[in-house]
């Protein structure tokens, strides 16, 4: 995949896939520049760096302790492993992978969740980002851990990979599909998975029951530069490109104590309150979605 140079009004300067759409330059651009220390100060505690939420209860005896320097840096690891709780539960649903079959992470960020699964399933893993200094950072951590020849990651768009055609036994989107148009993802997953491999998706979407996006998602939105798709967009996508669900797990309640724990640390980046309050109000919802390529 080819990449052009692109230097914005405000000269930042990103490389983006060709025939990347000017939105595309803006994504591009953001994960170049986002260096928040809730996610690299999580993921220096292993080294696993995740670009996405957490699901589980707290462990409260964990976060235990009296020195503030101490309590802060439990809350982080706590965080840390409810984030890696969500990949490895999104890996559960990618059915059996054996060693020789390939893998992709659609969004794959800094490339937490390719690491965890090639060290589950010793497989090799592809990942896209519309980041340079994304891929570039978890191809490093990949040559940090000597896996760099089964987990790479590359500048490319997500609908329009440089996969062949049935290459993959299984593909996600973990926390990265509100970036795309629906059909267009799912036609490529189509495309890329073998007949009869998996797609996954853990993603926030809004609750068609509330009637429309509420304010907090409307938020949200603003905040991450993204568009948040309803729960009946997926279902409706996925049908429509060959994917058919097999389990549909609402993980809302799950991912709530990790936002109320996340809300007291002092790494708040001030978009908690809406996660908060619309997952309360029923507006939104945390969805795992698994469905068989057929
Ligand atoms: C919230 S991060 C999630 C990262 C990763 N999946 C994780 O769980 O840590 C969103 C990711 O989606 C990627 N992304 C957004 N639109 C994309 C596109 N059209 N093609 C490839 N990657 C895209 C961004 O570059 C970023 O890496």
């Amino acid at each position: 995949m080819t990449s052009t140079e692109h230097t914005t009004v405000q000269g930042a300067t990103a490389f983006i896939p060709a025939q990347a759409s000017p939105y595309q330059g803006d994504i591009a651009r953001y994960w170049d520049q986002e260096a928040r220390p809730v996610n690299l100060r999580l993921g220096d505690v292993d080294g696993l760096y995740h670009h996405h939420y957490g699901i589980g209860d707290v462990d409260h005896a964990a976060l235990e302790g009296t020195a503030d320097g101490a309590c802060e840096k439990k809350l982080i690891a706590e965080l840390h492993r409810l984030e890696s709780a969500q990949a490895d539960f999104l890996l559960d649903h990618l059915g059996p992978i054996g060693r020789d079959d390939t893998l992709v992470d659609a969004g794959c960020g800094r490339g937490g969740s390719m690491v965890m699964a090639h060290q589950r399933f010793g497989c090799k893993v592809e990942g896209v980002t519309l980041s340079a200094k994304q891929a570039d950072f978890a191809n490093r951590r990949a040559r940090e851990l000597r896996i760099e020849d089964s987990v790479q990651a590359r500048v490319s768009n997500m609908l329009d990979t440089p996969f062949d055609a049935g290459q993959a036994a299984a593909s996600w989107n973990n926390e990265s599909t509100m970036y795309v148009d629906l059909h267009d993802l799912f036609a490529e997953h189509s495309r890329v998975l073998e007949v009869g491999g998996r797609y996954v998706t853990i993603t926030g979407c809004w609750n068609p029951r509330y009637g429309q996006p509420s304010k907090w998602v409307s938020q949200i939105n603003a905040h991450f530069e993204c568009n948040i798709h309803s729960r009946r967009e997926y279902l409706r996508a996925m049908a429509d490109n060959r994917l058919v669900p097999q389990a549909v797990v609402d993980l809302t309640a799950a991912t709530l104590p990790y936002w109320e724990l996340r809300a007291t640390s002092s790494l708040v980046t001030g978009i908690e309150e809406a996660f908060i309050n619309s997952y309360k109000d029923g507006s939104f919802q945390y969805v795992l979605i698994a469905a068989d390529r057929v």
